[in-house]
């Protein structure tokens, strides 16, 4: 019998089913062949409302980079939270859902004059900048624009921002205060970034110390700001991570910054949708080649580098997840991961020592924590497509947002067939009349 196809658009409501079950339904009906996503939303909503309650001062403006499938901006707009762009791709997608552009934060600080023309032009007014070539563009460009000076904080981070963006706070950033005082442009606040998957606790309070140097800078200058804007930078492995740091943040706020006009926001990516997505890849191939003395298990998936497999953290796992086969052997074995290309830097997870039962082609392998920075990755190299999303949610959290004015009613469906594929991305055959071909033809 063939499976039953299910668009991605159409999310599942789940009832006395896990994520987990939708995705081993799929594989197991047989229908499903390449690589997808499970996207819990009610991890994502829980994320979100854990933030909100430890943080209660913050307003979250998502890092919509980490994560911009549609339903997960759909959610983050039902639930009120504004939006980090850093792009006229990402500012158009929001605005396409009819979001106001003052939920809008632009927050990149080197920007071409066309990407600051069409902010400008989209409504948007609120921006970030770390040096005086960008002071001297915006006053060409965007001299209306709310301005919000990005200094550099980088902790001990995986990805340091700070490498890129911010000026330094003791050598730089009240020279550029005053220059824009003199440019007459408008600076309403101070924006830093901890740089993405921050372990230490304290790196937002440093940021939050220098900023209140610099609001006192500007009082004393007679001029006045009234945002914060502490970045993301939260780690996503578990919800209770932003618990240590969110207390720190909060008593911090209390003594430096008590004014309660005084706005906080704050642009958490990774932390609000890494835990909401798994990727299950099916094997295509398994060989068993000898490397020295070790014989080695080399696994060819159909996801990879190219494709959202890309970067590794140190959180991800991945494991077998389901054989349709027989069981070879149980044991861990040394492994080596390959994605689907002809290129051979197409190595997945290549800095890790892999140990996984001995799989075969009719298994299938999990990778965990993929929300953040995955599809977003993705690119079209060899015109490798990226893997589908099935999203799904309990009916609870659907009632709670479903008439919120960002979903349609039959976004998420209760009437499914929970194996039923995402469709394929196979391209038709094309059928080629008037062959003209080139001069080299192969041999028949
Ligand atoms: C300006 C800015 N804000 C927020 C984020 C999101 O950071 P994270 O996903 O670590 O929370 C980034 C990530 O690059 C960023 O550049």
């Amino acid at each position: 019998m063939a499976s039953k196809i299910l668009g991605p658009d159409i999310g599942l409501i789940l009832k006395n089913k896990t994520p987990e079950d939708v995705a081993r339904a799929m594989i197991e009906s047989g229908g499903q062949k390449e690589p997808f996503y499970v996207f819990c939303i009610d991890e994502a909503y829980n994320r979100i409302q854990h933030f909100k309650k430890m943080m209660p001062r913050i307003q979250i403006f998502y890092a919509m980079k980490a994560n911009d499938s549609d339903k997960m901006l759909k959610l983050a707009a039902g639930l009120g939270l504004g939006f980090d762009c850093a792009s006229p791709g990402e500012i158009n997608k929001i605005l396409k859902l009819n979001i106001s552009p003052l939920s809008i934060i632009f927050a990149l600080p080197i920007k071409s004059p066309e990407w600051m023309v069409f902010a400008r032009d989209s409504g948007i007014r609120h921006t970030t900048f770390d040096s005086i070539n960008e002071l001297k563009t915006i006053k060409q460009y965007w001299p209306d624009a709310k301005l919000l000076i990005r200094i550099k904080v980088d902790g001990e981070s995986i990805y340091k921002l700070g490498e890129k963006f911010g000026c330094d706070f003791e050598t730089e950033a009240v020279y550029l205060l005053e220059k824009a005082a003199a440019l007459d442009l408008k600076v309403v606040g101070v924006a830093f970034h901890v740089g993405s998957a921050c372990s230490s606790a304290d790196s937002h309070v440093i940021g939050l110390r220098q900023a209140k140097a610099l609001f006192d800078h500007e009082a004393r200058a007679g001029r006045h700001m009234n945002i914060i804007d502490i970045g993301g930078g939260f780690l996503s492995d578990r919800t209770d991570r932003i618990d240590q740091v969110s207390k720190l943040i909060n008593s911090t706020l209390g003594e430096l910054f008590p004014d309660p006009n005084i706005q906080v926001i704050a642009e958490p990516g990774r932390y609000i949708c890494d835990s909401s997505c798994n990727l299950y890849c099916s094997i295509s191939n398994v060989r068993r080649v000898t490397k020295g003395e070790e014989i080695v298990n080399m696994i060819y998936l159909n996801d990879g580098l190219f494709g959202s497999l890309r970067y590794h953290e140190p959180w991800h796992t991945v494991k077998r997840f389901q054989t349709r086969g027989e069981v070879i052997n149980e044991n861990p074995e040394r492994t080596i991961l390959w994605g689907p290309s002809c290129d051979s830097t197409d190595r997945v997870m290549e800095n890790l020592d892999i140990f996984l039962p001995r799989c075969t082609s009719l298994d299938w392998l999990v990778f965990s924590t993929q929300g953040a920075y995955t599809f977003g990755f993705a690119s079209s190299f060899s015109c490798l497509e990226k893997p589908q999303i099935r999203s799904v949610i309990s009916q609870e959290l659907w009632d709670k947002i479903k008439n919120s004015t960002f979903f349609n009613s039959n976004e998420f469906t209760e009437e499914y067939d929970i194996s039923s594929a995402l469709p394929s991305t196979l391209p038709r055959i094309t059928k080629t009349r008037n062959i003209t071909g080139s001069n080299n033809t192969l041999k028949i």
